[in-house]
């Protein structure tokens, strides 16, 4: 989910943040804008952060790393080092007035022009698998619409998901629609439009979230789902789950993968960057474990497998829904309020990446976005028939899907996040600290325990838990 920014969406003056001019990256022509409210700007960013990961992700990567020995390492990520990784690549954003691309280069050096290009194209690779996964969103609402919404055998389940997933006329179809929807909105500039949206669905989706983790609970059986997410259970700990845990807090967070940089770049400098970044991670926290409590009570509770992989969200939920009165009209409320968030995210990504064309490379919008989505589209299709006529076509063991998710959450976004350690804790720790110095708040304690964090803390978790991972001890 994501309230949207964009130059069109601040064009008038009178807000707290009105428009300012403000120095720009390189090759851009008119002025940054920053955001309109401090609420506007907590809202987008949380928003970036809570879509698909929370309510597709999160269930299936607890399910399938052992429940509770992966949200536990999962939140301890996320509020240690994902928060200090935040502040520190927001502070990067507004200080460089521009997105990775920029903000690497002029802080760290030209030295650092690569870690900038790379967290661009870590954050572009997200939507190779995510648009798919979004196209799943817009079949089951399709499906939901026609009133097929609701399954009462739950044992059908799983071999419909299989069935849809695998055919690549219908997983295509709705990867591309899904891709085309992103691309139209961004190209248009209606996102305007997409954020009003957004601002009722989200806190709907919120709201549906709640009454179905009160149903899923109340099932027989379902106490059993809780203790697999709440219970540490140390015979399942591995390397793996770990790398999975500080992966999965990185992408819930969209941190390393430039477009929280990118937010930044928009922030004005009254902007208190402590106190709204801790809201958007407890925001994302949140999120996260809404979606553990609405789909892991009721996979136990209908005696289905936590490890079904990624299909386990949209392979759960009609069950549940066949549990509640006007389950169908829940269907259709739950899967139009969970396309908006998948669209709102994905429309944040591409935004970002095609920024990237226009500020560093002087390419008309137009030509970035069909371009970017043109590739990333036929990447998508490699990740859309992972489940089908590709299945058994591995690189490194992994099918495309799981090649993109993988390389983007456990080795982009961890390359990223210890680049934004290295410069903002690091070489440009200077102007870290001015940006954490505009707002007020922060003792030199505080400081010198962030700096902590980010600089020592979030590059030793880094680099041991990828070395767990790798079995080096
Ligand atoms: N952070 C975004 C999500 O979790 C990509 O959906």
């Amino acid at each position: 989910m994501c309230v949207f920014i964009s130059r069109r969406l601040f064009p008038k003056s009178g807000a707290k943040f009105a428009l300012q001019t403000l120095p720009m990256h390189q090759n851009a022509s008119s002025p940054r804008s920053s955001w309109t409210s401090r609420l506007g700007f907590i809202l987008a960013a949380a928003g970036s952060a809570v879509g698909l990961g929370a309510i597709w992700k999160f269930p299936y990567m607890a399910g399938t790393n052992g429940g509770s020995i992966f949200l536990l390492p999962y939140i301890f990520f996320t509020l240690t080092i994902g928060l200090a990784l935040l502040i520190g690549e927001m502070c990067m954003g507004r200080h460089a007035r521009g997105g990775a691309g920029t903000a690497f280069r002029k802080l760290g050096g030209r030295a650092w022009g690569w870690a900038g290009l790379l967290s661009v194209l870590t954050g572009a690779l997200v939507l190779a698998f995510y648009s798919v996964v979004g196209g799943w969103t817009v079949h089951y609402l399709v499906e939901a619409c026609l009133g097929r919404g609701v399954a009462e055998d739950p044992s059908t389940m799983r071999s419909a998901f299989e069935a849809f997933a695998a055919d690549p006329v219908s997983s295509i179809g709705c990867h591309a629609a899904f891709l085309t929807a992103t691309a139209a909105v961004v190209l248009c500039g209606v996102e305007k439009g997409i954020e009003r949206v957004s601002k009722i669905l989200m806190p709907l989706l919120f709201i549906l979230m709640l009454v179905l983790i009160v149903r899923g609970l109340s099932l027989p059986g379902a106490f059993e789902g809780l203790r697999f997410l709440f219970k540490p259970d140390p015979s399942a700990f591995t390397g793996e789950a770990l790398l999975n845990a500080m992966g999965f807090a990185f992408f819930s967070l969209s941190v390393g993968s430039g477009s929280m940089m990118n937010y930044g770049s928009y922030l004005g400098e009254e902007a208190k960057i402590g106190s709204s970044t801790t809201w958007i991670v407890l925001l994302a926290i949140l999120a996260s474990i809404l979606g553990g409590l609405m789909i892991m009570p009721a996979v136990f509770a209908f005696g289905l497998s936590p490890d079904a992989g990624p299909g386990l969200t949209f392979a759960t939920m009609p069950a549940v829904f066949a549990k509640l009165p006007f389950g169908h009209l829940f269907a259709v409320a739950f899967y139009a309020c969970l396309f908006v968030a998948a669209i709102t995210s994905s429309i944040s990504i591409l935004e970002m990446s095609t920024q990237y064309f226009v500020d560093e490379h002087g390419v008309s919008k137009r030509t970035a976005v069909v371009g970017v989505s043109t590739v990333l589209g036929l990447l998508g299709i490699l990740s859309a028939l992972s489940f089908g006529p590709l299945a058994d076509v591995k690189i490194f063991g992994r099918t495309f899907f799981d090649l993109f998710d993988g390389f983007t959450s456990n080795i982009g976004m961890p390359i990223g996040c210890l680049s934004i350690a290295l410069v903002a804790g690091g070489v440009a720790w200077s102007a870290t600290r001015g940006e954490l110095a505009k707002s007020g708040g922060w003792t030199q304690g505080a400081l010198k325990a962030f700096r902590f964090v980010l600089l020592v803390l979030g590059p030793i978790v880094i680099l041991a838990v990828a070395g767990k991972a790798l079995g080096l001890y």
